[in-house]
This record gives C-alpha cells, sequence and structure tokens, in this order.
C-alpha cells in the first residue's frame, strides 16, 4: 500500500506532459491531483491511463451546485475508481450531505475519500465580506471544516496556517490535506502562505500537495525521494 503522504499536483495542460511525468515517478512514492486545467483538457481517458498505470488519483474538481447536480457527479466520479475528490463546504449543508449519502450509497469498500475545500487561500476577510459574510477567514474557515466533519466527510483541504487548530478542535478521525508546501530552498512561486513539508506534518496534516517544487524540477526523484525521507524520518 502507498504510505506516502505527497500528491502531486499534476498542473499540465496535456496528458503528454502529465503522463512523461508520472513514467518518471514510482506510483509508490506519491499520489497524483488532476484537476480543472488537465480534466477539462483530457477527461476520464486520462484517469483511466492514471490507474493504469497504478496512481492513486485526488480529483480536485471541487464541486459546487445544487445537490442534485453535485451528487450526480460524485456518483459518475465513483466510476473513475479514484482515492479522494472534493467538494466546496460553502455549497452548504444539503449539498455536502447529498455528496456524502452518494459516496456511502454506492461506493464500493474501497471508496474514494470526499473532502471539502472551507475558504479558499485566494480568499480574503475583505473578500468574504463583499460576499456578505462577515466571519473572519479563520471563523469561517473552522466553521465550515465543522460542518463537513458533523456531516461525515472524511477531511478538509487547509493551508498549514490553519491546520493545528483545526487539528485540535476537530481531532484525529478527520484528514487535513494542506497545499501551499515549499521546500527550504525551493521558490515561492505565488504562494503566500506556505509551509515546509516537516512543519505541516508536525502541525497535523495528514497530506501534502506539491505541484511546481516537484514537477518544475529538474530531477523530480530525487526531490520526491528527499521529501518522503524527512517526513518518514519524523515517525
Ligand atoms: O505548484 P504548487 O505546489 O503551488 O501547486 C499547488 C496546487 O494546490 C495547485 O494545483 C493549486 O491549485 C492547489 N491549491 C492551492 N491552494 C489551495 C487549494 C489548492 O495551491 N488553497
Amino acid at each position: 500500500m502507498n504510505k506516502s503522504k505527497v500528491i502531486v499536483s499534476l498542473d499540465y495542460s496535456n496528458a503528454k506532459q502529465a503522463l512523461d511525468f508520472c513514467q518518471k515517478v514510482n506510483p509508490m512514492d506519491c499520489r497524483i491531483k488532476v484537476g480543472k486545467e488537465l480534466f477539462t483538457a483530457e477527461g476520464p481517458k486520462l484517469i483511466e491511463k492514471l490507474r493504469k498505470l497504478d496512481y492513486e488519483i485526488f480529483l480536485d474538481l471541487k464541486y459546487h451546485d445544487i445537490p442534485n447536480t453535485v451528487a450526480k457527479a460524485c456518483r459518475v466520479a465513483l466510476d473513475l475508481d479514484i482515492w479522494m475528490l472534493n467538494i466546496h463546504a460553502s455549497g452548504g449543508r444539503k449539498m455536502m450531505e447529498a455528496a456524502h449519502q452518494t459516496i456511502e450509497k454506492y461506493g464500493s469498500e474501497n471508496k474514494p475519500l470526499l473532502i471539502a475545500v472551507t475558504v479558499l487561500t485566494s480568499i480574503s476577510s475583505n473578500d468574504l465580506a463583499e460576499l456578505g459574510i462577515n466571519n473572519s477567514v479563520n471563523k469561517q474557515v473552522v466553521s465550515l471544516a465543522t460542518m463537513a466533519k458533523d456531516i461525515g466527510l472524511d477531511g478538509v483541504v487547509c493551508s498549514g496556517v490553519e491546520v493545528r487548530e483545526l487539528r485540535k478542535k476537530l481531532g484525529d478521525n478527520f484528514c487535513f490535506v494542506t497545499p501551499g508546501v515549499r521546500l527550504e530552498d525551493s521558490v515561492n512561486d505565488d504562494q503566500k502562505r506556505i509551509i515546509t513539508p516537516i512543519d505541516a506534518i508536525r502541525a497535523g496534516s495528514d497530506y501534502l500537495v506539491i505541484g511546481r517544487p516537484i514537477t518544475e524540477s529538474t530531477d523530480p526523484i530525487n526531490v520526491l525521494n528527499s521529501i518522503n525521507n524527512s517526513i518518514n524520518a519524523l515517525d
């Protein structure tokens, strides 16, 4: 079984680039994330090819719609044999319940983990206020994550800044997926609230979503190995 806590974000625009990367790396050393760009370009056929290479896949499509539509999207996502999928918590309780019930009802023994996006890291308190939400970002994140756990979801996506408080509040039986991870010596790109792999795991993250520090490296295998080794040394 794959024990790596690293999910490599395949932020490519076509299947060739994604498959080139996945053929270089070992599926036992990471999982992979397919998001809106790559999925819109290449669709379920690429997911099938990546599964044939033995990768466990996080389908990052962040569903947000009326409950019936999200439930139906989750139902067909199950046919892709994915490991994890996500929805927006801000779609509300009924939408999250519909997604959860669909996965529970139609998912097999190996059903995917269903996680919620709380507040996107690109959103500030001012943006929330403009949307008519007067909570601080932190308060809104805690409130949505608490609701997601209460409904029975498996976890949330959260930044390294938020994970310690959420872990303390929501306990061990809930999974935290953290993007915005940077190595000590890597550039920040456009990420602002960054955290190193070791600090994210120490703070309570279960999985780290890492893109460019690995995919744009001249030696992705080496970078991935050193991240895995540094995390395993903490056990
Ligand atoms: O290249 P980088 O490591 O910044 O990639 C991070 C990935 O995580 C991207 O696919 C990005 O869209 C995603 N993500 C993020 N911040 C969030 C949610 C998702 O960076 N809050």
